[in-house]
């Protein structure tokens, strides 16, 4: 396909090879970012994933001998041979990426003569998708690898041996580990080879497949069906290194609004009016926390989008400030699908400027969907998303909080899209094949766009479908799991690749969508909500209920004390989406990410971390109250109940009866925590509580919180708050600590008057604030006390 190297230009960062079958323009991202760039299908490099190219200035040499470039950066070296093969070293010259060598050699699938007929007539159904490929690269499989990312995809958390499609798929059966595609499609992953990682970004929205050692152990490989060859390669060496240069490069979620963070309830649908505020009465009745409920596809008329059904919600202005009044935030489902109706305002707006996608002659695709007969916006143009941003305004002003974006990957009823469905991307045009990847991450820029120009606030989106980079635009959802412990366990992983594919505020359906839910299994997956970033309990149609209340007094509470736990971690999970504002690192994150040096972490697959101290291993089989839990090598962990210390790199076995889930904080951890409320914003927070777990070592550890107004941008503008707390033991003292609290950054009036410390696991005799005796209480396994302005706390 490539051929001889024949010549090399280099035009500053951009080398130009030109093979004696094709051109390849290499680009110097950075010293450990490479862009590998084959013009197959367009000359331009035209990515939806990455928006503004950063080029970072860095030093670099090019060697050109007859047969191979060699480029060297400071981190790597890169020869690029003849044939366009590339084999990628560390600064050390170890082996980091190499193409590999031979053709493919898949496995033989046996069976005699008309085997695939007498299989598929007993519904046995076996894909081998990746022989239709125009695009491809292989790599040679390194010893000892493991691979994670690709975003939504299930299994478990190492890919190593599976093939996957990138093909946003709508798909109402049980999700289970032999699925190759769901809703998303990351192009991305990460490898992990002895120990230093690497990514490979595979820019390309056409339908891409990758198998990773699936079809021969020998190599694995990514491709696609059409488009260009355009991929990014990116150093680490560590985990963190990768998924904080992948989010570069493609973005990174913006801070959310701090009520995004609460407890969600959905449910398909709460209708009509009474029935929602039902709900609402009853989580502020029961003293169960909740800051948003959602409206499903019924409160519309007829599913039109942007439309009510006044028989159900007869002044949803009426309805939605009296749920405000009470601290609740409504979020409603808008689908792409446009109903074709003559008369309505969205459709007849969208035929008469030519906003909808269209079949090859040129006449608006029709399909159906909810409401039946539907077309679809053509939101890969600029126009058409221009549009749609300005009908946000129309929930806005009925009082609405947040767009709910589904159906986008785009779901059809009639069969899928024909393949020369087109769209105007921004002036390209184009067909389906193209723009199916990248639908509803257009949608999602659309909404968010719309919704942040109407508000001026921090857009709450949600979508199902999306491509790499929609985290800049919306929070995701797993779409439709069912209610099975299988989903249940499945979620970890699933939510921690999303989490390392930049995707860090998801959420899968708390409780499981399809099916009807039990006690036992809502119990316990709240206990695995109550972590992810994304906490929404949501149920299907005609399934039985499913909200906190809905079973028995044992689920109730147990609903209760989680929902709350969640309350009083919001400053923590805030904080953590702050600092992954400027260094990627996802809330819900896999052992090995922040354990790379501990192999025991590579495959864990039902513990997690929340941020960097806390540390869960959820319960996520029936009738289990014990498990065995891994703790990381190189911390002491705390458990969070009893508050008993553990070393790390140590399995130890925990019981957890149905209202306990296992919870460890990293030694020399300190907590923020707000009051439990109701909802945010109940109460103004005036006093902060941290929980601290000192460090049997002298060691100092430090906690950086951030406080803000919660929902605007001035943040950017640089209104807020840092507070620098840090923990150190006293020289000589077996239990001594002297606290730090630094308020390094003050640009935002609201803040604190005081500070509650609840510190554990000691027993002082005096504590000093700056050198005065104050008072304490020893409480359990803690002691309390009180500070307003000052810096330096004793406690002996
Ligand atoms: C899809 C969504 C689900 C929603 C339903 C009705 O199945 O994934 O969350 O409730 O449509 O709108």
């Amino acid at each position: 396909m490539f051929g001889k190297i024949k010549s090399f230009k280099q035009e500053g960062n951009k080398l130009f090879i030109q093979f004696e079958k094709n051109i390849v323009n290499v680009e110097i991202i950075s010293s450990s970012i490479i862009n590998f760039f084959v013009p197959l299908k367009r000359k331009e490099r035209l990515s939806k994933a990455i928006e503004n190219l950063k080029i970072e200035q860095c030093k670099f040499s090019v060697e050109n001998k007859k047969e191979r470039v060699t480029i060297t950066t400071d981190k790597l070296k890169i020869n690029v041979f003849d044939n366009f093969k590339v084999d990628i070293y560390d600064c050390h010259g170890n082996i980091l990426c190499e193409d590999y060598r031979g053709d493919r050699n898949p496995f033989i699938r046996r069976g005699v003569g008309n085997a695939w007929e007498v299989a598929a007539s007993e519904g046995h159904e076996l894909k081998d998708d990746g022989s239709k490929l125009k695009v491809q690269v292989l790599k040679k499989m390194e010893k000892d690898m493991y691979f994670y990312g690709f975003g939504e995809k299930t299994g478990h958390l190492n890919k190593k041996g599976y093939h996957y499609k990138m093909w946003n798929t709508d798909e109402p059966k049980p999700h289970v580990e032999s699925f190759e595609a769901l809703y998303k499609s990351i192009p991305f992953f990460i490898g992990l080879k002895e120990k230093q990682a690497f990514g490979i970004l595979f820019d390309n929205t056409f339908e891409s497949h990758f198998d990773m050692g699936k079809e021969n152990s020998d190599y694995y490989y990514f491709g696609a069906v059409d488009g260009n060859l355009d991929y990014y390669f990116i150093y680490g060496p560590s985990i963190r290194d990768v998924v904080s240069r992948y989010t570069d490069l493609t973005g990174r979620t913006p801070l959310p609004q701090l009520w995004t963070l609460g407890y969600q309830q959905c449910r398909w649908s709460y209708v009509p009016e009474q029935r929602l505020m039902e709900v609402a009465k009853e989580f502020r009745s029961r003293d169960i926390p909740c800051d948003a409920l959602y409206l499903d596809i019924d409160y519309m008329h007829g599913y039109r989008v942007f439309t009510w059904d006044n028989d159900k919600f007869p002044n949803p202005k009426k309805t939605l400030s009296n749920l405000k009044d009470d601290g609740f935030k409504l979020v409603t489902i808008i689908d792409p699908g446009v109903k074709k109706d003559k008369g309505y305002k969205i459709y007849d707006e969208g035929i008469k400027n030519g906003y909808f996608a269209k079949d090859k002659d040129g006449i608006p695709y029709v399909n159906k969907v909810w409401p039946g007969d539907s077309l679809y916006p053509d939101f890969p143009n600029e126009k058409v998303r221009n549009w749609w941003a300005e009908n946000q305004k129309i929930m806005m002003d009925y009082g609405v909080s947040g767009i709910w974006n589904d159906m986008n990957e785009p779901a059809s009823f009639n069969g899928p899209l024909p393949d020369d469905v087109m769209f105007n991307n921004d002036g390209v045009i184009t067909d389906h094949r193209e723009m199916h990847n990248a639908y509803g991450h257009y949608m999602s820029k659309a909404t968010y766009e719309g919704i942040k120009k109407h508000t001026n606030k921090r857009p709450f989106v949600i979508t199902r479908a999306c491509y790499a980079g929609t985290q800049k635009y919306s929070t995701v959802w797993t779409g439709d799991n069912q209610s099975l412990w299988e989903h249940l366990r499945m979620s970890i992983p699933m939510l921690m690749n999303l989490g390392m594919s930049g995707l860090t505020f998801c959420g899968t359906d708390v409780g499981g969508f399809g099916f009807d839910c039990t006690a036992e299994l809502l119990s316990r997956w709240v206990q695995v909500g109550c972590f992810t970033p994304l906490f929404r309990n949501h149920s299907s149609i005609l399934t039985r209920d499913q909200e906190p209340w809905a079973f028995d007094k044992q689920t109730e509470d147990i609903n209760r004390k989680y929902i709350k736990l969640r309350y009083k971690l919001i400053p923590y999970i805030y904080d953590t989406f702050w600092k992954e504002e400027s260094n990627g690192l996802p809330v819900i994150r896999p052992l090995v990410l922040n354990y790379q040096e501990d192999k025991n972490t590579y495959e864990i697959n039902d513990e997690f971390l929340c941020g960097e101290n806390i540390l869960v291993a959820p319960i996520v089989e029936q009738g289990k109250a014990t498990r065995v839990v891994y703790l990381p090598n190189g911390n002491r962990w705390i458990d969070y109940w009893t508050k008993e210390t553990f070393e790390g790199g140590k399995y130890i076995i925990k019981e957890a009866p149905l209202d306990t889930c296992p919870i460890y904080i990293k030694e020399g951890s300190i907590l923020p925590n707000y009051p439990v409320q109701n909802y945010i914003g109940e109460n103004k927070i005036k006093e902060l509580i941290l929980d601290v777990y000192p460090s049997a070592e002298d060691t100092e550890t430090q906690y950086v919180h951030y406080q803000d107004d919660g929902e605007s941008f001035e943040y950017r503008k640089g209104v807020y708050n840092l507070y620098e707390f840090s923990i150190k033991g006293i020289e000589g003292s077996k239990e001594g600590i002297i606290i730090k609290i630094n308020k390094s950054y003050k640009a935002y009036t609201n803040d604190y008057i005081s500070f509650k410390f609840k510190v554990n696991n000691i027993k002082p005799t005096e504590i000093l604030a700056d050198g005065n005796s104050i008072d304490f209480k020893i409480v359990d396994e803690y002691v309390e006390f009180t500070v307003k302005d000052q810096e330096e706390i004793s406690i002996k």
